[in-house]
């Protein structure tokens, strides 16, 4: 069964073909990151005009180096949610004509769901149950991956997503937008025991998160050495806040992994491509004999290869959605 995939909630215009829910056939991701750089983050209507114009050239290579035609295709599957409205509308509006044109059944995607389905492309071993760290530029949730689709979430951020932190912290110290991959860059000539930052835990709510105070505590420390007239050292500041995200994020998981009795973990979301965090999360896995998976960076961040692998499973479930599919930009996990 061949899926083509449309994904464009954010500033990546994304198709893909994929095979029987694993198989990446083509993968073509259009980016958008050097024009938003230039504001400092995603600009919503640039976002949208954008994906409006690329988005069938990316339908048209991903058809191409899948070396397939429309005619092969057999369902279309599309992030529908969460995102930005505008964006959104595009890849939603995309799919349903190309569905209704052609009478393929049309399948709505939860773009969290997506990202954690990039696990199973490159681990055909990988089956649902598993314990599932998601951690993207809008999302930071724990869950288990109960069965295909179905998900148990055991916490989530309270207020910023790990990958927010990430952008907002590197925006304080100068680095250009998205500031996740500038931050792990700059981190590997820093020191992470220099500063002691915060690392917050929720009474009575050990698996949600709180990224707020180790973002205030970065800027205030920013905002005391300006005062003092002093320098800060920017790549002991990168890895020691790297530092005290990732062992947050490492425990907690490690925590609900033994509570939960997990054997298997898997991380999923553009912050999974951090080397720290890929470096934590193994060491932690082997000291207690739990297998560890993630995608390889292509896949970590927003594709619609894992569109594609999700909308293969929400078909077999049974999923079929109609010509009023919509976007949802607060659309909820398990929501269909
Ligand atoms: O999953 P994603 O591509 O989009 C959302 O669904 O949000 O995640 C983007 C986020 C951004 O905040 C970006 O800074 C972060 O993932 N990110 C990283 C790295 N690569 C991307 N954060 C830390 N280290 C990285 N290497
Ligand atoms: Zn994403």
């Amino acid at each position: 069964m061949k899926i083509l995939a449309i994904e464009s909630s954010c500033d990546e215009t994304a198709a893909a073909v994929v095979e029987d829910g694993r198989q990446v056939l083509s993968n073509v991701i259009s980016s958008q990151i050097d024009l938003h750089r230039l504001y400092g983050g995603v600009v919503p209507e640039i976002a949208s005009r954008k994906h409006i114009e690329r988005i069938n050239q990316v339908i048209r290579q991903a058809l191409d180096d899948a070396d397939t035609e429309l005619e092969d295709i057999d369902a279309v599957g599309v992030t529908y949610g969460p995102g930005l409205v505008g964006a959104l509308l595009v890849g939603v509006a995309e799919a349903k004509a190309i569905s209704y044109a052609r009478g393929l059944p049309l399948v709505g995607v939860h773009h969290i769901e997506g990202h954690i389905s990039a696990n199973y492309i490159e681990h055909p071993e990988l089956e649902p149950p598993f314990l599932c760290l998601v951690v993207s530029g809008g999302h930071t949730q724990l869950a288990i991956v109960e069965d295909y689709g179905k998900l148990r979430i055991l916490g989530s951020t309270r207020d910023d997503a790990a990958g927010e932190a990430f952008d907002k912290v590197a925006r304080a110290i100068g680095l250009p937008y998205p500031g996740g991959p500038e931050i792990d860059k700059l981190a590997r000539e820093g020191n992470p025991q220099a500063i002691t930052f915060p690392r917050a835990r929720i009474d009575g709510a050990p698996y949600d998160f709180s990224f707020s105070g180790v973002k205030s505590a970065v800027l205030n420390y920013l905002n005391h050495h300006k005062m003092q007239g002093k320098e800060i050292e920017k790549a002991d500041l990168a890895a020691s806040f790297q530092q005290s995200v990732v062992s947050v994020l490492t425990d907690h998981t490690m925590r609900a992994a033994e509570e939960f009795h997990m054997d298997r973990v898997a991380v999923a979301g553009g912050v999974a491509a951090n080397q720290c965090l890929r470096k934590a999360m193994k060491e932690a896995c082997e000291k207690r004999g739990l297998t560890l998976y993630y995608p390889s960076p292509v896949y970590c961040t927003d594709n619609a290869a894992m569109i594609g692998v999700a909308a293969y499973y929400e078909y077999r479930n049974g999923t079929r959605h109609g010509w009023d599919l919509n976007a949802v930009p607060n659309l909820k996990l398990g929501e269909h």
